[in-house]
């Protein structure tokens, strides 16, 4: 299969999405000089560049288990929006303090800190609203998503992830403190990406366990090949800064295991990865391509 046209067209389907289902809306319901100031900070950052992973990796999940139609969008968008507000938070000076992401500056370097702080809580607020639309789906079935979704970006995972990220800076960490960070503040969200297609497409308990395991494997390799991009990539490809890990001393794979065991554990665990989709034939070609792609990305 042609995996980057793959990746296109998922993400056209992701960003219309994400105009009609959020931006559109809002808009129609802007009527003060305030809240058109978060909708642009919203806008800039949700809305620009972003290679969209997760709503993808969410789809493919979603397709490979059988479902059909687009009533995993309002899944897939509310994933990306959370992973948006993530990144805006990540970058504002308390945390890494970067100045650019996407290619252009953070939303606090444009809007300012209060309102990058301000759009990253409506888009995670947004985000939860977006995925209970009460029109949607089957009850049971969002309340499980939704409770594992609030679990993966929490305390037990992306912000305790954030957490532990922040106190080990400059601190030398073991590599299972190492491996739990990356797990939680990148790893859970991903999983829980891959996790939420599967559940909504009514997947069987061996899908779940399979696809879990694949979005397991996958999420760490994706951080560390983040880590690695870090230290080798080139700033205008990703646009983001590099270097900047070390700079601030950042518990990543490269700086605690080296740059050599941090490339074969990658390779490891993308084939691992793609070996837990043994069960599965074609349908499931797109996530075996997807982690290929996650290894061999250079932005
Ligand atoms: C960057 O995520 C932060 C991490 C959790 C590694 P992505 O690499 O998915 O960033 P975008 O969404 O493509 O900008
Ligand atoms: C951030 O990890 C993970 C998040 C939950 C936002 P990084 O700090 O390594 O991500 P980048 O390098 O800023 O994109
Ligand atoms: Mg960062
Ligand atoms: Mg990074």
């Amino acid at each position: 299969m042609n995996i980057q046209q793959y990746l296109q067209e998922k993400r056209e389907l992701v960003e219309r999405a994400l105009m009609r289902y959020f931006v559109a809306p809002v808009a129609k319901r802007t009527e003060t000089r305030y809240s058109n100031v978060l909708l642009e900070a919203i806008q800039y950052s949700l809305l620009n560049g972003g290679k969209r992973i997760r709503p993808i990796l969410c789809i493919a999940s979603f397709e490979a288990a059988g479902g059909k139609g687009d009533g995993i969008l309002p899944f897939a968008c509310g994933l990306e929006m959370i992973h948006t507000y993530s990144l805006i938070h990540d970058d504002l000076p308390a945390i890494d303090n970067d100045d650019y992401r996407r290619g252009r500056l953070t939303c606090h370097k444009v809007f300012g800190e209060a309102i990058g702080i301000l759009a990253g809580d409506a888009l995670l607020t947004e985000a939860f609203k977006l995925m209970t639309d009460p029109s949607s789906h089957q009850a049971q079935v969002v309340l499980e998503i939704v409770n594992e979704v609030a679990q993966a970006a929490g305390i037990f995972g992306m912000i305790g992830g954030q957490v532990m990220d922040v106190e080990s800076e400059g601190k030398s960490i073991d590599s299972l403190t190492l491996l739990a960070i990356h797990q939680n503040k990148t790893g859970a969200l991903i999983r829980v990406s891959v996790r939420t297609g599967v559940k909504l497409a009514g997947g069987s308990p061996e899908v779940l366990q399979a696809f879990t395991t694949y979005g397991e494997k996958v999420g760490l390799a994706f951080q560390i090949v983040d880590d690695i991009l870090n230290v080798e990539g080139d700033k205008e490809r990703l646009g983001k800064n590099t270097g900047s890990d070390q700079t601030r001393k950042k518990a990543t794979y490269p700086s605690i295991l080296g740059m050599e065991v941090s490339r074969r554990t990658v390779q490891e665990l993308t084939e691992s990865a793609i070996e837990s989709l043994k069960p599965f034939g074609p349908e499931a070609e797109p996530l075996r391509a997807i982690a290929r792609y996650m290894i061999a990305r250079d932005y």
